[in-house]
């Protein structure tokens, strides 16, 4: 159907001076990032440390019950334990001078494409590395999915309390492992039992702590003084004094040098080390954090209807938001579940209209879309980098564009490679148009991706993913909501990628399989990773992505 939109300049509808003005100074405050981490590295006690620097809990208390977290999120868990307002995705509060909204990413058993997803909406990412393991599986997958956007990336490297790894080769892996330039923005001095404090290397200022007792659940003693004066200082030994002058000396000499416009456009990640769980070093990677990390900025667009690319700057435009992640089952008693957008410009306010630009219609953000950024204060206001929750009664897609302005939509979020592959019957055959119905709206909804065996055009369509996790909540839903339930049966392969090239003269590995994605682009999936470099290696005139 045609869409017959008024016609509007995008100076008419730009918002007015005043308007501008708070939106700017909003914006501009406000720093909306991800923690991204492989299990167990620390990113919950991380977060829980921010939340108690910027003084939202008065202790930070253990989180109890962490190995067997919640499953839907990491956060979740908190929200109960803390009783303070969290969403499923994302948790606003105000650190110094600014505004934080954290993304949850979690990484564990539910891993999940949403996980990547997420780190789409974010303008940067602290990465939490454990000391002592380096780069681990995880955090390589998640550290794609920020390269993508070349989101910039602030390292952390944890559990310094611990004995840990040779520092000088955890960077040097940072580097080949991940890619990315590295550059210690402070040091630590010592380290396992004997770790006392952290040097900030452009200043020279040293953070020696004293613990104060309750395992890390309070801020810790600190003694600031000059790298200079620290040779009559009584609690280091002269052995840790001077190692710590050599490894400065062999940095200044040897390493990488920090500039703010290569951080940003992620070729150089800043790293900080400490330990979250007696916060020895948290706060100086808060407060670099603050200074470092980017604000909301533009963002292309396509305009609709034609060739161009828009850049949708956060001050200039009217509002306009997009969904990075659709929740459902929040309410087992509704079928509806919740959209989660991020605010790219302009302001959101409460009962405001927007345009849905792929339904080509209008819809009130008020209570059919009622907000669930805190179920105890309605959200009035919200400005770019906010994530605003509604509960979604079937309108929304993950990557639907909403706005008060012109006509654009932005970017479609990436398909992430898929590393779980099944195949899924129902249980009742009499039932195939119900699955292939089901399947197709979960795999719209980006929940799933639907794959087809390019060589068996009837086959029953395979699904792959990223998580196992996503099988679950298809199975479940697939009852739930179609009335099928189904038999879930693993294939053989553990990555894949989308290959371009001319196919002809593919060397194909013979354990691969080729299959189409829901866009009918070839997808060619390996029994292991040796089988992909392979590949890889044999056809250096074809491109293989790991997103698409
Ligand atoms: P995650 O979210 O990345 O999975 O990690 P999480 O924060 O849950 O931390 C994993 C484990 O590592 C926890 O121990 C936590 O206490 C511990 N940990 C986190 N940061 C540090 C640190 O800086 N130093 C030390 N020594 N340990 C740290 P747990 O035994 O699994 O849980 P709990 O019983 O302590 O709650």
């Amino acid at each position: 159907m045609p869409l017959h939109w008024p016609f509007f300049t995008r100076d008419l509808l730009s918002p007015s001076s005043a308007i501008k003005a708070e939106i700017a100074t909003e914006t501009k405050k406000r720093r909306t990032f991800a923690i991204i981490s492989h299990p167990d590295a620390g990113k919950t006690t991380l977060t829980e440390k921010l939340l108690l620097y910027s003084g939202m809990l008065r202790t930070a208390g253990m989180v109890g019950g962490r190995k067997g977290k919640a499953a839907a999120s990491d956060w979740m868990s908190l929200e109960q334990e803390r009783g303070i307002s969290i969403t499923a995705s994302a948790m606003q509060f105000s650190y110094k001078d600014t505004i934080v909204n954290v993304l949850d990413t979690p990484g564990h058993q539910d891993f999940s494409e949403d996980t990547y997803r997420t780190i789409t909406a974010a303008d940067s990412v602290i990465m939490v590395l454990d000391a002592a393991k380096g780069v681990e599986a995880q955090t390589r997958k998640l550290f794609e999915a920020c390269r993508i956007r070349s989101i910039p990336v602030i390292t952390f490297v944890n559990k310094m309390d611990l004995p840990n790894k040779d520092l000088l080769d955890l960077l040097s892996e940072v580097e080949e492992v991940l890619g990315i330039q590295s550059c210690p923005l402070n040091w630590p001095i010592g380290g396992g039992k004997e770790f006392k404090g952290i040097l900030n290397r452009k200043n020279k200022e040293i953070h020696l702590y004293t613990r104060t007792g309750g395992a890390g659940s309070s801020i810790p003693d600190v003694e600031v003084l000059h790298l200079d004066s620290l040779v009559e200082h009584h609690s280091l030994s002269s052995e840790v004094i001077e190692n710590l002058k050599e490894e400065i000396e062999l940095l200044d000499e040897a390493g990488n040098t920090f500039t703010q416009e290569d951080f940003l456009a992620g070729k150089i990640t800043p790293v900080f080390f400490g330990s979250a769980m007696i916060n020895y070093g948290v706060e100086p990677l808060f407060d670099a954090f603050i200074d470092l990390a980017p604000c909301p900025s533009s963002r292309p667009a396509d305009e609709k209807d034609s060739e161009n690319e828009l850049i949708i700057d956060p001050v200039e435009e009217p509002f306009s938001a997009y969904v990075f992640k659709l929740q459902a089952n929040m309410n087992p008693r509704h079928r509806d579940c919740v959209a989660f957008l991020r605010i790219n410009s302009g302001r959101y306010e409460k009962e405001q209209q927007v345009k849905h630009m792929r339904l080509g219609k209008k819809i009130r953000l008020s209570r059919p879309h009622s907000l669930q950024v805190s179920q105890r204060n309605t959200l009035e206001k919200a400005y770019p980098g906010d994530i605003i929750g509604i509960i979604n009664s079937g309108h929304f897609k993950i990557g639907d564009t909403i706005t008060t302005g012109t006509n654009f939509t932005y970017k479609p979020l990436p398909m992430f490679q898929p590393e779980i592959f099944a195949s899924v019957r129902p249980l009742d055959m009499g039932k195939r148009k119900a699955i292939d119905k089901g399947m197709e709206q979960l795999a719209a909804e980006g929940a799933i991706q639907m794959i087809f065996d390019a060589e068996n055009d009837g086959a029953f369509p395979l699904v792959g993913a990223v998580g196992w996790l996503q099988f679950e909540v298809l199975q479940y839903r697939l009852k739930d909501e179609y009335g099928v339930k189904t038999e879930v049966n693993k294939l053989p392969y553990t990555c894949s990628a989308w290959v371009f090239g001319d196919m002809a003269t593919l060397k194909k590995p013979t354990g691969a399989k080729f299959v189409k994605d829901q866009y009918e682009r070839l997808l060619l999936l390996f029994s292991d990773q040796w089988e992909k470099n392979y590949a890889i290696r044999e056809n250096p005139d074809h491109e293989f992505r790991n997103f698409a």
